[in-house]
């Protein structure tokens, strides 16, 4: 009987994965499976609890195929993956500050928001492409904890790979941003509770034991508010400057305001005000019909004496961009919100030179 995908497959079946009850097939860790005459070539990624595992497992499988009579040579690659929470500790001493962790980093800026749902997503992952687009390195962190979204918007498909060392390798998302985010520790489905030093450690982990590599900007997308991320970010990591993003509305503004005199109070650099959505053009006619009012953020920013970093319109091509995963800066790039998006980032470039 001639050696076929199935045969191998079936060999593995008893097989399980570490720390798991599912079989290796199950539990989706085969990523490449050729056969050429009796000789197999298989390739795995497997979230490994300890270093040992991955000899452990090669052994089982060297075993159970090699016990085929069809088989003569196995070629058998195994990539482990570590999962962040039980990464083994560096052998080097701990740096004492987070910003030490970071040498590769030359600028830490953070997108936030007083107030939810406003656009800091939309914000940050064009921020980061159109930073990438002018030729920067360029990273993306979403620290969103309770609703990380970059993964989606930016197209960062596949999990972090791990090294034994505990280090983790950010996706890069097509266009070449790297994005670490805190879905990929979580399942989108179930809710988590981040508790204080939990928290503060998976934050500490994406800085110290994420391999960002070399980069001109590290983009931070936070959660909504003036809550934990926010507040461990800015007292740990010097920060080359903040964005705020509003809505016009007035609500929105309000909550904008706080936000600035929280990073105001932790000394922290805003760079200015991101009006988002702040108007919408038909495309028939070509009239813009400013859904939310109209000139909130040119006013707060002035009143707050910050600049406006610029004005992005309600445009549906950023929704479907967001979603498709491809960002409107990549997409359409002569858009009038992808051309607002360009400017904000040459102007975060130029103040953070
Ligand atoms: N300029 C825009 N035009 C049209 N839709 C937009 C624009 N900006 C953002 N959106 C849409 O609004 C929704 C919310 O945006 P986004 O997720 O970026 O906000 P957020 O501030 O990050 O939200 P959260 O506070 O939940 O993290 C998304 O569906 C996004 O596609
Ligand atoms: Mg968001």
């Amino acid at each position: 009987m001639s050696l076929t995908n199935q045969s191998v497959l079936e060999a593995l079946h008893e097989i399980t994965a570490p720390g798991s009850s599912q079989s290796l097939v199950e539990a989706g860790t085969i990523r490449d499976l050729e056969i050429d005459g009796s000789s197999v070539r298989l390739a795995l990624a497997v979230q490994v609890v300890q270093p040992s595992d991955v000899e452990e497992l090669r052994t089982r499988i060297e075993t159970a195929l090699q016990a085929m009579d069809e088989v003569s040579e196995v070629e058998l690659q195994i990539q482990p993956m570590m999962p962040m929470a039980s990464a083994p500790p560096h052998p080097e001493p701990e740096p004492t500050t987070w910003a030490d962790k970071i040498p590769g980093i030359k600028r830490v800026v953070a997108v936030a928001s007083g107030k939810g749902g406003v656009g800091k997503s939309t914000v940050s992952a064009n921020l980061a492409h159109a930073l990438a687009v002018a030729g920067h390195a360029v990273g993306l962190l979403d620290a969103d904890i309770y609703g990380p979204s970059q993964q989606l918007m930016m197209g960062a498909t596949g999990d972090p790979m791990g090294d034994e060392e505990g280090g983790i390798y950010p996706v890069e998302a097509p266009g070449g941003v790297k994005v670490m985010s805190f879905g990929f520790l979580v399942d989108a489905d179930q809710p988590v509770i981040w508790r204080g030093p939990m928290l503060q450690k998976a934050l500490e982990q994406f800085f110290g034991d994420v391999r960002w590599g070399e980069l001109d900007y590290l983009i931070v997308d936070l959660p909504p508010g003036t809550g934990d991320v926010a507040l461990t970010l800015c007292q740990n990591v010097p920060l080359a400057g903040i964005l705020i993003v509003t809505t016009p509305q007035d609500v929105a503004l309000i909550d904008a305001r706080k936000s600035l005199h929280m990073f105001t109070k932790l000394e922290t650099r805003v760079l200015g005000i991101v009006e988002n959505m702040s108007g919408f053009e038909c495309p028939e006619c070509g009239h813009v019909e400013h859904v939310f009012g109209t000139g909130g953020g040119a006013k707060t920013a002035e009143e707050l004496e910050l600049p406006l970093l610029g004005s992005v319109p309600l445009d549906p091509a950023v929704v479907t961009g967001g979603d498709h995963g491809t960002p409107v800066v990549l997409e359409r790039p002569e858009s009038p919100s992808a051309r607002a998006f360009t400017e904000i980032a040459d102007k975060v470039a130029k103040a953070t030179k």
